[in-house]
């Protein structure tokens, strides 16, 4: 990324997201909802890229890990257990002359930061979304949205385990929407109070705790590595004795350098069997894991991967926007992973006759058989080559005169910006070995 002030970055970002149909501001013809976004065309795709290779990598390609799809709303009583309803609360205060509300462990100071009045004690403020179930709105009838995915994977074990057959040490995977009612939500998708996540939950043999927590931090920092990011832009963060979240008896963060700064991207957490003996003493239900080859029961402990799809593809976009100099102009170019890059292939008929649009349209509907192509005929060639760069497709093929001859068309690749001639038969192959 070029050198420029963090806010101009980021600014830059999400006129780029709204512009080319990333990521909207939700409810935006209300004046928008604060900290809530909606993701437009080329947000769903990547968004989806990015899910399908987390499960890829860590469902498909494993004998270990199977998934699951678990509800938002659940018992009450699992957050009770959890330690969420007593515990799972940040420190707040608010100013007493302009009313704005702080993150008390976000500043250290007396005065208000936007108008310097005084601040009130702190007090603690739980981060779950309340609502109703059924139509009596009292005490009873409250359930929480999820503000984690994990407790659905817990509160499943037992029916994974018998239903698929796997041994300890296995793991459980689940993608989807937490809720928090983050007090300062900031920093675009960064921290919002509605997120999805990825998480993944390890089953391990008391003992065996640490060696597999060593296991996955490996692991996942090389995910990150394999999705295309800048290895010099992440990092592990140990928390402290301070930091540690109720459950965990150790977690590293992996860090990203967000243009507003190292923030974390992903927990490893061990979370020791806490989850699993709360659940059994509020459930009554046993959580025992019985080891048929030692004859042992234990209840496991878990080793967490807990990381953020919002945050991950915010990462993915700050580290693939660049602003190149071309001849005194300037071209921006997101240099996506082709494996998650919305958009595969962009086709482009040079002229607008003599038969080019109905070849282009016929390679289009082959590729698309296969990936996401874009048909584009508007405008002048270097312009249909920008728009594609912007949206970070990494392959732009034209078909010219040429091609209506010898059945060749040009391939240029977004980064390098060099073509190549290639037989329309192989493009299919040529692209898909570029992809992988
Ligand atoms: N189950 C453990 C857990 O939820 P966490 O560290 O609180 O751990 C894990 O959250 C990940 O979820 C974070 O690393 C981040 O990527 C994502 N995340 C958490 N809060 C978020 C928020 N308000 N907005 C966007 N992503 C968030």
């Amino acid at each position: 990324m070029s050198k420029q002030p963090s806010d101009n970055i980021m600014s830059k970002l999400v006129a780029l997201c709204k512009r080319r149909g990333f990521i909207f501001q939700s409810s935006e013809i209300y004046g928008g909802l604060d900290s809530c976004y909606d993701y437009g065309p080329l947000g769903t795709e990547l968004k989806a890229n990015i899910k399908q290779f987390w499960l890829k990598s860590m469902v498909q390609m494993r004998d270990d890990i199977v998934g699951l799809d678990s509800s938002i709303l659940m018992h009450p009583t699992i957050w009770q257990a959890s330690g969420h309803v007593a515990g799972f609360s940040d420190p707040m205060v608010d100013c007493k002359n302009c009313k704005r509300r702080f993150r008390a462990d976000d500043i250290n100071i007396e005065k208000c930061l936007v108008c310097g009045g005084e601040l009130t004690q702190a007090r603690q403020f739980n981060l779950m979304f309340k609502t109703h179930m059924g139509p009596v709105e009292d005490e009873a009838s409250i359930v929480y949205l999820r503000p984690e995915t994990a407790q659905g994977i817990y509160v499943n074990y037992q029916n994974v385990l018998q239903s698929s057959r796997q041994k300890i040490p296995f793991g459980i995977a689940q993608i989807g929407k937490a809720f928090r009612n983050e007090i300062t939500p900031r920093n675009f998708i960064f921290r919002t109070r509605e997120f999805e996540q990825m998480e993944m939950q390890f089953f391990v043999k008391p003992g065996k705790d640490e060696e597999w927590f060593e296991y996955w931090k490996e692991k996942r920092i090389q995910w990150y590595d394999e999705l295309g990011i800048k290895k010099e832009n992440l990092q592990f963060h140990q928390h402290g004795p301070d930091e540690l979240a109720h459950y965990a008896s150790a977690a590293f963060d992996i860090e990203y350098q967000f243009p507003f700064g190292w923030k974390e991207l992903e927990g490893i957490h061990n979370r020791t069997d806490f989850d699993l003996k709360q659940h059994q003493a509020y459930s009554g239900k046993d959580m025992q894991y019985f080891d048929d080859a030692t004859r042992e029961r234990f209840i496991p402990y878990i080793i967490e991967t807990s990381a953020g799809c919002d945050r991950t593809l915010l990462t993915c976009l700050a580290d693939a926007y660049e602003e190149e100099d071309l001849n005194g102009d300037t071209r921006v170019v997101l240099h996506l992973s082709p494996k998650i890059a919305p958009i595969k292939a962009g086709i482009f008929p040079l002229v607008k006759r003599d038969g080019m649009p109905e070849y282009g349209h016929k390679i289009t509907d082959n590729l698309k058989k296969h990936f996401m192509a874009f048909y584009d005929e508007g405008g002048a060639i270097g312009r249909r080559y920008r728009r594609q760069d912007e949206a970070g497709t990494p392959f732009c093929i034209t078909v010219d005169s040429q091609t209506l001859e010898d059945n060749t068309v040009t391939v240029r690749e977004r980064d390098s910006m060099k073509q190549e001639r290639v037989p329309s038969d192989n493009l299919l192959q040529y692209i898909r070995d570029k992809i992988s």
